[in-house]
């Protein structure tokens, strides 16, 4: 099983899923690999760290294309030969087409901090403590041509304090995001995750 990875900055979440599948075996356990990282910003951070990993890191700037198709089309070829069975969006901070999406249906996931369907969109920290939650969280979600609006596979909860500014929220946050990710990323990679109804179920909730 193929696992592409595309982000666009820090890439933390990248290095907790690439730790994870270290420290789990997953090539030998399960044949799982991360064939690829997809950068759309060549100084992203975690296209850095995955070269130095010694994986495929790859650089498509999205400023060199005259359209978000064009671009999502370079990508689609780029992510082609590694025949992924999932692609991970790990701060991914473009909008994919409808066509892209359509092309990897039910294979893309999205980690997105918020408690979806709150906050869909971006300032997701400052807009939880200015609405008054008493919680925030992060969602693992496949994505569907609705922006963060696809079927929830896994969600992590932390507590809003009173004293909370969003870069503090956002930093309690990380590491949740950190222990989440790899655990949906290997569950669907694995088939453990099915659709019932446009809603996702993993298998041993249904056992
Ligand atoms: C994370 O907070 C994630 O929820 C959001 O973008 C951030 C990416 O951080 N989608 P990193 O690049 O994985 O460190």
């Amino acid at each position: 099983k193929n696992i592409v990875i595309l982000l666009s900055g820090r890439g933390s979440n990248f290095e907790a899923i690439l730790k994870t599948s270290r420290a789990e075996d997953w090539e030998g356990r399960f044949g799982l690999k991360i064939r690829a990282v997809i950068s759309n910003r060549p100084e992203a951070a975690g296209l850095a760290r995955a070269k130095a990993e010694g994986l495929e890191a790859i650089a498509i700037d999205h400023k060199a294309f005259p359209s978000r198709e064009a671009f999502d089309e370079a990508l689609a070829a780029s992510i082609e030969p590694f025949e992924p069975d999932v692609i991970v969006l790990a701060g991914f901070m473009r909008i994919l087409t409808e066509g892209f999406v359509k092309r990897f249906e039910g294979k893309i996931l999205n980690i997105h901090p918020a408690l979806l369907p709150l906050f869909p969109g971006l300032d997701t920290h400052k807009r939880a403590i200015e609405a008054g939650c008493r919680v925030h969280g992060s969602t693992v979600h496949f994505v569907s041509p609705v922006l963060d609006g696809g079927a929830i596979i896994g969600q992590s909860v932390v507590p809003i304090l009173a004293s909370d500014t969003p870069e503090a929220l956002a930093a309690r946050l990380l590491p949740f995001e950190h222990a989440l990710y790899p655990k949906c990323v290997r569950a669907v990679a694995l088939g453990a995750v099915k659709l019932v109804d446009g809603r996702a179920v993993m298998d041993d909730e249904t056992a």
